[in-house]
Formats: structure tokens, sequence, C-alpha cells
């Protein structure tokens, strides 16, 4: 099946609207990892296979998710399902905090290894908390970028200012920043009122969308089962709480009202909405635990919503 592409900022790629996150394949591991509980292979392996044959044809990982446990068990779970390394992209994360610039090149061969034979199509600072000034970070990436070691840059997490700094760097070596991975969904709207999405726009840079359901909250399936099971990590009932059941209650009613006219669940509603609301310019990464989830996900995309209702969606988010 295929799924609308969309060119990656001011590379020759072209990715799925929707992309694989893949923070849940960290197998349980280490601070950050350990937020999700560990999957085993054969979900994994079917959860990519599922992705790729509905017509995702790109995954994002990252170091800190379980110290490369994710990075490995994407490229395991790819490789098991037969999916060649031509018909993917991988985007994965270089962890900077207390990190100089340096350490993204030298940690750079194991990236690699990890995802073996996938090559890094994406290479993302994950954070805006290196040591290191943004030009020499951007110098780090330039010089893999000059070696053959990865295809792209990103960053995450970036302000602005930090985006337009980076982008002018890299410029000056012949690239382009290609994204920004913030989080963005129907209800986390920042970056329309801080000045990333103008930039983004602006200078042909995507935006990745990470958590564009919040974490199950735009699914309502806590609204329907009646609020956040007491069993859930604390860091993950911190983040659904912050967002609120309550608040989000009418707009899970609006998108509810739409399920019939387009035959649509609300995570689909929700992600389709998200990817469309500005232009070809934000793409997501919902992950996913459950074959299930990346099936029902896949449908966002089988329709498109009217302007009418993105215009009535848009006023009950923000208002
Ligand atoms: N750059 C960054 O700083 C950053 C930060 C966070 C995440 N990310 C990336 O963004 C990706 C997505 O973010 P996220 O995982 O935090 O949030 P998300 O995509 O909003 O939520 C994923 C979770 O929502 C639930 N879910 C997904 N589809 C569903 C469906 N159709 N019906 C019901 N529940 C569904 C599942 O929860 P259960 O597993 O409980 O069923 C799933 O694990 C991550 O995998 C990671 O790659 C990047």
């Amino acid at each position: 099946m295929q799924l609308p592409l969309r060119q990656f900022g001011q590379t020759d790629m072209k990715i799925s609207a929707l992309g694989l996150g893949t923070w849940q394949f960290s197998g349980g591991k280490g601070m950050v990892g350990g937020y999700w509980d560990a999957l085993d292979e054969v979900t994994s392996r079917e959860i990519v296979n599922c992705a790729v044959n509905g017509g995702i044809n790109w995954f994002d990982t990252a170091q800190v998710y379980g110290g490369g446990e994710s990075e490995r068990n994407l490229s395991k779970a790819l490789t098991s399902a037969g999916i060649a390394k031509e018909d993917v992209h991988i985007a994965t994360k270089w962890w900077p905090v207390m990190k100089t610039a340096g350490n993204l090149k030298s940690t750079i061969d194991d990236r690699i290894d990890c995802l073996a034979p996938f090559p890094i199509a994406h290479h993302i600072v994950h954070q805006p908390f290196s040591i290191s000034s943004v030009a020499q970070q951007m110098h780090a990436m330039a010089d893999l970028m000059d070696a053959g070691k990865i295809q792209s840059v990103g960053v995450s997490n970036f302000s602005a200012k930090a985006m337009r700094k980076a982008h002018q760097v890299l410029q000056a070596r012949g690239y382009a920043l290609t994204a920004n991975q913030v989080r963005y969904s129907m209800v986390t709207r920042n970056i329309e009122t801080n000045g990333v999405l103008d930039a983004a726009k602006e200078l042909g840079i995507t935006i990745i969308a990470w958590s564009p359901l919040e974490q199950g909250l735009l699914t309502g399936r806590f609204h329907r089962e009646g609020g956040i099971p007491a069993s859930m990590n604390f860091m993950r009932k911190g983040m659904l709480k912050s967002t609120g059941l309550q608040k989000t209650r009418s707009l899970i009613d609006a998108m509810q009202a739409l399920t019939q006219k387009y035959d649509a669940t609300i995570a689909q509603i929700a992600l389709n909405y998200t990817v469309n609301v500005h232009g070809d310019t934000v793409v997501a990464i919902p992950g996913a635990s459950k074959v299930s989830q990346v099936e029902q996900n896949l449908g966002a995309l089988r329709f498109r919503l009217d302007d009418d209702d993105i215009q009535a969606l848009t006023a009950l988010c923000t208002a």
C-alpha cells in the first residue's frame, strides 16, 4: 500500500507523512528506555512489518532509547521481516547532555553498528543541551556528512533561534537543516506561537511531531476507560495528567462526532489533523506497542478532513 509521500526538508528523500516512533523498542532498558515495557521480538517484527506493508517508509529511534537497544531492536526487526535497506529511512539521535560536539563524532560508529545494515538517513541532536555551541555541533554534523556517515542533519526540541543558527552554519558548509523534531499535537501547539513553525515554513525545514497522540490521550481510550490506569508508570501518568483528561474531553467528544462521517477512529482523526493542518510541513511519528495500533494509525491517511472540520477542531483546541 502507498501512503502520501512528502519532501523531507531539502533532501531528495521522500517520506511518508507518518513514520513510526520506536522509543517503545528500548527493551525497557535504562532511565529513558524504561519508560515503556519491553516488547518481545515477534511483536517488534510484526509492528515494523505492518508499518512497511502499510506504506510507512521511515522510523525514528535514538541512542538514549535503552543505550542503543531501540536502534538494535529496530534493525533486527526490519531484517527479520525481510525489509531491504533501500526501502526505508532511519532517523536516529545523538544524546548531547553533558557532552561536547566531539562526542557526536566519537559515537557515530556505535550508531552505525547498532543500526547496521540500515544507514543513518537522518542524524539528530536530541536536545538543545550540549556543552558545545550550536555552531560547533553543526560543524561536527557537517563533518559527518562530508565523511558520508549520515545522509541528513536534524535537531530536536530546538527554539526558532537555535534552529535558524543551525541552518545557517550548515548552509555555509553546503548543507541544510532538514528537520526539527518537537512535541506537537492537537493540544500541544507551542510551535505555532514561538516562531518554530514560521521558521520551518520559511526555511523549508520539516517539523517532525513527537507524541502526536499525547501517549494515547488523543485516542479517547482513557476517556472511555474512565481514567488513567493507576498501574501506569508515574512519569507517563504525569504527562497524561498535565495534558488533562477533563481539558481534552470536549475535543474528544467533537472527534467522536466525526468518526461516522469519515468512517475513522478518534486516533485516526487526530493524526490526520496533525499532519494536514499546516500543509506538508508537519509529519508525525506515533509510537506503538501493539500491531493493532499501527494498523489503526495507518488508516489515518485514508481520508482527508475537510476545511470546515479542521477549522472547528482548531477552534476547540485553541479555545
Ligand atoms: N525528540 C524527542 O524529544 C522525543 C520525545 C518523545 C518521543 N519521541 C519520539 O516520538 C515517538 C512518539 O512519541 P510517544 O511514543 O511519546 O507518543 P505517542 O506516539 O503519542 O503515543 C504512543 C503510545 O500511544 C498509544 N497508542 C498508539 N496508537 C494507539 C492507538 N491507535 N490506540 C490506542 N493507543 C495507541 C500506545 O500506548 P501503549 O503502549 O500504552 O498502548 C503507544 O505506545 C516515540 O516513539 C519517539 O520515537 C521523541
